[in-house]
């Protein structure tokens, strides 16, 4: 379906029907890794939630590498000594900042935790936007926001300029820029191919049984719409009778 705001994109994992892009998951989590992860925190996300066939699909294997390329706080050991070891699969995102305060000391602001920022986002539509929206199920408000913020970044001699971020002034650098994450499938190096991909893999990470929550609710109007019929014939069985 594509929207008439000049900054809805077309998403896969849009419409009824709507599945994400393995592929697209698959880039998106390494523009995560590469970029993002140095400052934002996936506090809820857990290595082994990568492997979902309803996410990025990664292999055991593979899980167990990525997790070991991550620094992970452990302990007390024996020794009562807190520690630092390679991620597992059952680990979570590891936080970049040993607290907020450290965040905002270093960066001037605090970085959001990236485990819900899709959902957390929305691209505001006003008036009568909003009411058109509500029946149109338009859901992919916080995605179109991320992916508008990224490429936000309009005036090249002010890089705390966002034409997006309300204010139009924010803490964070551009992330992005062309070339900067090497891709090995073939798609374009480009900073809105980088958003676009970092985008899908957040609305996952925000929404990790969305293909499960589509198809059942799909079942779920299919049976109703049955059941009504089924009612609405009853009805007029049983009340045939009275005059
Ligand atoms: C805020 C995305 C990389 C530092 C944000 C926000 C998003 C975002 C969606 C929230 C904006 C809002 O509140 O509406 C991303 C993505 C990245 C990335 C997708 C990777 C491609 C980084 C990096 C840094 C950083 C590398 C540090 C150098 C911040 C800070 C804020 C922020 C400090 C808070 C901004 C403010 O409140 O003014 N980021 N970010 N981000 N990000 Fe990033």
């Amino acid at each position: 379906v594509e929207h008439p705001h000049p900054h809805r994109q077309s998403w896969s994992f849009a419409g009824p029907f709507g599945k994400f892009d393995r592929a697209q998951l698959q880039r998106g989590y390494q523009v995560y890794k590469e970029v993002c992860s140095a400052c934002h925190s996936m506090r809820l996300v857990a290595f082994r939630d990568l492997e979902e066939n309803s996410g990025p699909a990664f292999s055991e294997s593979q899980i167990k590498a990525l997790a070991a390329t991550f620094k992970v706080k452990d302990g007390p050991n024996e020794a009562g000594e807190m520690f630092e070891r390679p991620g597992r699969p059952s680990d979570y995102f590891p936080s970049p900042f040993p607290n907020p305060q450290a965040a905002r000391a270093a960066l001037g602001a605090i970085p959001p935790d990236m485990s819900v920022l899709a959902k957390a986002r929305d691209l505001h539509s006003g008036f009568p936007g909003f009411v058109i929206d509500a029946f149109t199920q338009y859901q992919e408000g916080g995605p179109d926001y991320i992916y508008a913020l990224l490429n936000g970044y309009t005036k090249p001699d002010d890089p705390n300029f966002n034409a997006i971020f309300p204010g139009q002034h924010i803490a964070m650098p551009p992330p992005l820029s062309d070339g900067l994450v090497d891709y090995t499938d073939g798609a374009p190096k480009t900073t809105p191919q980088y958003a676009k991909d970092v985008t899908a893999f957040l609305m996952w990470a925000a929404e990790p049984k969305l293909e499960a929550r589509k198809s059942l609710g799909f079942a779920v109007i299919i049976y109703l719409l049955v059941f009504a019929g089924l009612l609405y014939t009853i009805k007029k069985r049983l009340w045939a009778k009275v005059p």
